[in-house]
């Protein structure tokens, strides 16, 4: 593929002021009240609030709530906004390992587990089948959903529920039910001793780092991690980590007292007030549209973790059997195909580091797009929220990744095209935007009077006339590097091969016109051909 992974232009910096962003502001309301109203969006029993948010000029690019009317009586204080209180589940599972991060950024990613919960250490035996082999898990294992230990201890188990018969659905009538927990039995709460004996009774999934399957149970004692690491318990490591610095005022483990609530049915029937005991960490969390833009900036603009940190952390760990679908930690990363621009159905990859929660009557999720420093969170409270949480998830990212893939091209438009010229030395680079195309085009390099072009291409082993007679068409193109240095912002340029490849057909060891391995291949007195650095400044300077 002709394209480095990342942003094909610099990440806009004012994309509130953009016209694609404007026009999508416009423009979106209409597409979510025509989901509304044909039903592709559940109309009648699922409330929701959306919110879009920029981290380069830190403005809510846009922000709506839907109040279903048939979820009476499921707001107490009469309506929802940004600072309405929803159950976020799953998505907690984010704020946990910001905590460690925060605390002791990936220092205790190595090491294995049974370092900080002693009691598993002892029970590593020879039976692989049985017995989950604890030593051989890593912090890094159990944050990125690859320990291969079981999914929960407790957790709605059949055993607890008491309106199932067991024989008559062919289970043996007596079974070890879980002693604590919650879900179908609505147990008490875990104590830590409950927890980790329950978790040794269980056979593991599969092998550590063998694939990733999803554990609840790995958030449990990850909470306990954390409170070996720092000595605090895990509420205190997460307000002094996340919640004060961050000032989440209404972000909280256990369930607020608060009116400015959704309840769907009520307060008692909507499942806002069970707390998770020792799986909080896991699930427990409770948040609002506000504070959830607010983590994910902080996390786009690393104020907690140096921005190496955050880079290292929104990398992949683990592939699934979805090309499109990896797994981080604790994220859930899809890769969004999005046009390469308006006018072609030629596409690029936009990578969404997403973290999405479920418990009853609830759906949450958080999407980050570090291309263009923008996030969206979706809350859903009612009947159908796992659906709703679906459908908001594609009418978002369809319509702002473009916008902002668009917001990025205008600026880049007015920032970087137009002519450079030394009349001293003879040299005129002539820098352009295609409409088809992404990136930076080289319409023109004249170094030192001799056409630089054609010597680029030489470098690359192709001559114009050799493209031409194989069907292939060259351009130079510049994409942002990531560096930066005041006013100085670094591209790199690639000489791209047409037609594109499609992702599909590509078959092992073909890597012909793959960008990332061909950067820096030529270079000169140890500066790479393909190193551009522009210095911003008045037009025209
Ligand atoms: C709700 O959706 C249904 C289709 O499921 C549609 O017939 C109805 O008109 C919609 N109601 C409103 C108020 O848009
Ligand atoms: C956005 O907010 C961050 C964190 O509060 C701050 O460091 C940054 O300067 C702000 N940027 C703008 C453009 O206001
Ligand atoms: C909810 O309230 C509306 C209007 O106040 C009413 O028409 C509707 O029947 C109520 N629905 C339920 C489920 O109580
Ligand atoms: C596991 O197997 C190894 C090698 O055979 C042996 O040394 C060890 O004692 C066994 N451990 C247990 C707990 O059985
Ligand atoms: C459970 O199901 C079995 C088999 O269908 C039946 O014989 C038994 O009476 C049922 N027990 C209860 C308590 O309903
Ligand atoms: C902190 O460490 C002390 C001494 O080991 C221990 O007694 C205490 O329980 C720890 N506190 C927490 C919150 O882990
Ligand atoms: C924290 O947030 C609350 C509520 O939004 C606000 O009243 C308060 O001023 C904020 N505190 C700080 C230190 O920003
Ligand atoms: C919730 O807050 C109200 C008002 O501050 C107080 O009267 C009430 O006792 C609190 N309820 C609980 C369960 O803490
Ligand atoms: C993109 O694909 C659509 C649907 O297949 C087609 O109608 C349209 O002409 C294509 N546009 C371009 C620019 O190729
Ligand atoms: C929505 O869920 C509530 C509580 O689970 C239930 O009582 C109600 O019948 C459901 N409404 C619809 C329209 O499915
Ligand atoms: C770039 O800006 C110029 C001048 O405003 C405009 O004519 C041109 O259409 C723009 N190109 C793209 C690809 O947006
Ligand atoms: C450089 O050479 C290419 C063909 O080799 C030609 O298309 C291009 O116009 C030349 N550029 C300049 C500035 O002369």
């Amino acid at each position: 593929n002709a394209l480095l992974r990342g942003p094909v232009f610099p990440t806009p910096s004012r994309p509130d002021s953009s016209k694609s962003v404007q026009a999508a502001r416009e423009a979106f309301p209409k597409v979510l009240n025509e989901a509304l109203s044909t039903g592709l969006l559940d109309n009648s029993t699922t409330s929701f609030s959306i919110n879009v948010f920029s981290a380069s000029d830190n403005k809510t690019l846009f922000s709506y709530h839907f109040e279903a009317p048939g979820l009476n009586g499921s707001l107490p204080s009469g309506h929802l906004n940004d600072d309405t209180i929803y159950r976020i589940g799953s998505l907690s599972k984010l704020f946990t390992v910001y905590t460690l991060l925060a605390k002791t950024g990936f220092a205790d990613f190595n090491q294995p587990i049974t370092k900080y919960i002693p009691e598993l250490a002892a029970t590593d035996t020879n039976s692989t089948l049985n017995e989950a082999q604890w030593s051989d898990i890593t912090v890094e294992a159990l944050a990125s959903q690859l320990s291969g230990i079981t999914r929960d201890y407790g957790l709605g188990d059949l055993a607890n529920l008491q309106t199932l018969n067991a024989t008559a659905v062919g289970l043996p009538a007596n079974s070890d039910a879980p002693v604590c927990g919650f879900g179908t039995g609505f147990l008490k709460p875990c104590s830590r001793k409950e927890y980790i004996t329950g978790l040794l009774s269980q056979p593991p999934l599969t092998s550590t780092y063998n694939t990733p399957i999803y554990s609840n149970a790995g958030f449990a004692l990850l909470g306990l991690i954390i409170e070996s690491i720092t000595n605090q318990t895990f509420s205190a490591a997460f307000d002094t980590a996340i919640l004060q610095p961050l000032n989440l005022s209404r972000t909280s483990i256990l369930s607020p007292n608060d009116t400015n609530i959704i309840v769907p049915g009520g307060l008692e029937e909507s499942d806002f007030l069970p707390d998770l005991g020792v799986e909080d960490p896991a699930g427990s969390f409770f948040s609002t549209p506000s504070d959830l833009m607010t983590l994910g900036r902080s996390i786009l603009q690393s104020t907690l973790i140096p921005a190496a940190l955050t880079r290292r952390w929104m990398q992949p760990h683990a592939t699934t059997s979805n090309p499109l679908h990896l797994v981080g930690a604790p994220w859930e990363i899809f890769r969004t195909a999005i046009p390469i621009s308006s006018t072609t159905n030629t596409t690029r990859l936009v990578d969404l580091y997403t973290k999405s929660g479920d418990v009853p009557n609830y759906a949450s999720a958080l999407a980050l797009d570090a291309d263009h420093n923008i996030g969206f969170s979706i809350l859903a409270a009612g009947n159908q929220t796992t659906a709703q949480r679906g459908v908001l998830a594609s009418l978002l990212a369809n319509t702002w990744i473009p916008a902002l893939e668009a917001a990025a091209k205008e600026e880049a438009n007015a920032t970087y095209t137009g002519t450079y010229t030394n009349a001293k030395t003879n040299t005129s680079l002539e820098i352009a935007i295609d409409d088809d195309r992404p990136g930076l085009n080289i319409v023109s390099f004249v170094a030192n009077g001799v056409n630089f072009t054609d010597s680029i291409l030489a470098f690359n082993g192709v001559t114009p006339e050799e493209a031409a007679a194989a069907g292939i068409e060259v351009s130079i193109r510049l994409y942002p590097s990531s560096l930066t240095e005041g006013d100085l912002v670094g591209f790199r340029g690639i000489v791209e091969m047409l037609p594109y490849s499609p992702l599909s057909t590509i078959a092992p060891f073909d890597t012909w016109g793959d960008a990332w391995l061909a950067v820096d291949g030529t270079t000169y007195g140890a500066v790479g051909i393909d190193d551009y650095v522009f210095k911003l400044g008045e037009a025209g300077s």
